[in-house]
Formats: C-alpha cells, sequence, structure tokens
C-alpha cells in the first residue's frame, strides 16, 4: 500500500504511535488544570510540549496557542483581527489559492460586516506576485487591517513568498497572517524569521493526533477569546486542553526536526519521478513545475482523461491519491485554485495529487511511476475510442 495523501491528512508517524503506545499504557489521565499532582505533571507536560514545539517552529513558547487545528485557528486569527478593526479599516487583501477555512472565513466578514476583499494577482506557476500587494497596500494602506496570504498550496505545493510578503506588510503597518497548515512540519519555518504575525498548524497533517493544532501569535495580545470558558491558553480558549494531542504535537515536530534531512531525498525522487512521467507521456503536464514546491508534492495531469478514473485505477494497485483539494473530491470540475491559474478545464478535470512526507523516496515513487503508467496507458486507449 502507498498511502500519498499526506496533504489531505498525514497518517500518525511510527514515532506517535511508539508514544500513544506507552502513553496509553500509564495512568496519567486527569484534569490539567486540578492542582492535584496528577494535573500538574499533565499541565508540566504540556508546557514541555509548547517549549519543544516553540524551538522547532522558531518563536517563543508563550506565542503558540494549542487548539483543535487548522481551520479552528484560522477562524480565530481572522476574526480577532477583523473584530477589532477601526470602521475605517473595512479591506482584506488575500490570493485566490486560499484554503476554504481562509476564503470562507473571510467571506463571513464581507457578507456580515462590510468587509472589501482584495487578492493579490498570480503568476503562471501559482504564485504570489508581491509588487500586486505592494500596489494594493500603496492604494489602499490606511483602509487595510489584514493580509491573508497562505505559506505552501495545499493543491499545487507551490510555495509562497511569504518573508518577502511580510516585509512588504510590515512596511505598511499591517497585520500579515499565512496559513501555514502545509509548511509546518513539511519544509524548513522559522516563525519569527519570517516576519509573519499569525501562523497555524493542524496535528494530522503532521503526523500528529487528528483533533490537535495551535496559533502562533507575534503579538498575543491580539488574539482575543474565541472560546469562552476558563483560563486555559492564557485566555484566549477555554476548555479541558486535548494533553494527549499535544504531547503527539510536539513528538511529531521533534521527528521532523530529527529527519527534516530526508526533504532533500524526498525531493530528488520526486523531481525524478515527474521528468519520467513527462518523458514516457508528452500530454503529461505538472502543475506549478516551475514554483519552488513542497517536496512531496505534485499535482499531476493527462489533459482529456478524468483524474477520478485515474485516482481510481491506481486505488486497485493499493495506491491512494486524490483528484486535488480532498473537499473537492466529489465534484468532478476543475478546482477553485487551479480554475485562478486559469488552467483549462480539460487538464483541471485530469489532476491527481500526489503527496508525501520526508520518510519516503525512490522506493515509492518508483512504484508510482509503473502504477501511474499503466493507467494513463489504459485509460488513454479508453479515451481514443
Ligand atoms: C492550506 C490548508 N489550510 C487549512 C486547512 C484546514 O485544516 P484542518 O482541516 O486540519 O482544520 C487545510 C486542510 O486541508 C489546508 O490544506
Amino acid at each position: 500500500v502507498i498511502y500519498a495523501d499526506y496533504n489531505g491528512s498525514a497518517p500518525p508517524l511510527p514515532a506517535v504511535r511508539e508514544y500513544l503506545r506507552k502513553r496509553l499504557d500509564s495512568d496519567l489521565f486527569a484534569n490539567p488544570n486540578a492542582i492535584h499532582s496528577m494535573g500538574q505533571r499533565l499541565t508540566k507536560g504540556i508546557e514541555k510540549s509548547r517549549s519543544i514545539i516553540a524551538e522547532v517552529v522558531g518563536c517563543y513558547p508563550d506565542q503558540i496557542f494549542f487548539n483543535s487545528g487548522a481551520s479552528e485557528g484560522i477562524s480565530h486569527i481572522i476574526s480577532s483581527v477583523l473584530n477589532k478593526s477601526a470602521s475605517s479599516k473595512k479591506i482584506v487583501i488575500t490570493s485566490p489559492i486560499e484554503h476554504i477555512a481562509v476564503s470562507a472565513a473571510l467571506n463571513h466578514f464581507k457578507m456580515n460586516h462590510n468587509f472589501t476583499i482584495k487578492y493579490v494577482e498570480l503568476d503562471l506557476n501559482g504564485v504570489v506576485r508581491p509588487q500586486s500587494l505592494e500596489k494594493l497596500l500603496r492604494e489602499n494602506s490606511t483602509s487595510v487591517s489584514l493580509v491573508a496570504i497562505m505559506a505552501a498550496n495545499n493543491e499545487t505545493g507551490a510555495l509562497q513568498p511569504y518573508v518577502e510578503i511580510a516585509s512588504i506588510c510590515t512596511k505598511f503597518g499591517v497585520d500579515y497572517f499565512s496559513d501555514t497548515t502545509q509548511l509546518i512540519g513539511k519544509g524548513e519555518f522559522d516563525f519569527l524569521k519570517s516576519g509573519m504575525d499569525f501562523a497555524v498548524c493542524s496535528g494530522h497533517k503532521i503526523g500528529a493526533l487528528t483533533g490537535s493544532g495551535f496559533i502562533i501569535a507575534k503579538e498575543p495580545t491580539k488574539l482575543h477569546s474565541h472560546i469562552f470558558g476558563s483560563t486555559q491558553e492564557h485566555g484566549k480558549r477555554g476548555g479541558t486542553q486535548h494533553y494527549l494531542g499535544i504531547e503527539t504535537l510536539a513528538v511529531a515536530l521533534s521527528d521532523f526536526n530529527d529527519k527534516k534531512t530526508g526533504l532533500k531525498t524526498l525531493q530528488e525522487a520526486r523531481l525524478d519521478f515527474e521528468s519520467q512521467m513527462k518523458s514516457a507521456f508528452s500530454e503529461v503536464i505538472i502543475i506549478a513545475e516551475k514554483a519552488p514546491r513542497l517536496a512531496g508534492t505534485t499535482l499531476i495531469g493527462y489533459p482529456g482523461l478524468h483524474g477520478q478514473a485515474v485516482q481510481i485505477e491506481l486505488e486497485s494497485h493499493d495506491i491512494f491519491v486524490t483528484t486535488s483539494a480532498a473537499c473537492s473530491d466529489n465534484q468532478p470540475e476543475t478546482s477553485e485554485v487551479l480554475k485562478s491559474m486559469e488552467i483549462h478545464e480539460d487538464l483541471g478535470r485530469s489532476v491527481i495529487r500526489i503527496s508525501l512526507s520526508y520518510s519516503h523516496g525512490k522506493a515509492e515513487y518508483s512504484l508510482l511511476v509503473q502504477a501511474l503508467k499503466d493507467a494513463y496507458n489504459k485509460l488513454s486507449k479508453i479515451h481514443s475510442y
């Protein structure tokens, strides 16, 4: 079996499984907010996890706020900034390739709170043009409350120029939130060096437990209390902490930190896979090919074929991929991200996304080459009758 949908959800890492096996055999389950010694031990575990994570992602421990994952973090950040913004600052700048968790949150403020959304331009590889952000900010700077532009695209894997974007936002004094869901634990990242104001992480994207995640906030006072309750997470998010999930976030990010040299092997194997597919089929197109991309993400298309048919063929070889964004899997049409890149329907409908992790390399991609060649050969014959 090759599970190649790590951008959709990564299975728990071997290190996380091993940790949990031992952890579940311990008797340390209690309310981490209790003052008895078991509660205190759990609190210590949470704070130790916070410090480990801060070290890996390049921030201070008190800039991290645990939650249930990226969607929650995104809603929390966007509503904190937009709810507090002055009535004269009703513009948000974003990109057309954001995950729906970002675009839907911004749309909510557009529909219900009179915000205007302005979009930066993309180049042909689906990478944001920083000059277009600079232009929008120059034209509207006194009215912009937030820039929300992702760090790595979940469909194409295209890395965005987030350091440059952050420095432009700093120049104009506007807060910058970057959706880092696909970057943290998958590529090099240092929050303080990035210049961002806010970032997010989802546990299940990095091999920790589903239902765990965190926000990083440069200035935590900018976050409002998003879930009312007790004083957990410095009052920003009430509710008893998901301490097992939090512990697995620290295990997963430590594992990434120890093994991130694997990213180079992964990238080389991925590039070799892509060039083998292109030389076998002149029709094959790698979306965002010329952009710097996440080491293990390929969005590959064969115009005229149906991505879902390709997916089913691969599944018969026990290889699991998706057609594009997981949430649009059952919609046999070009995704919004690809539409915004002006990708033709014929190509857009044909794509499959292959996403692997730093523990993978040549072995997985060799099997993928064979299976995908078989699938394309079979489907292109059927298609041409
Ligand atoms: C870029 C990006 N942002 C946000 C999310 C939302 O993550 P979650 O569903 O874990 O909340 C995803 C998940 O697909 C994503 O890829």
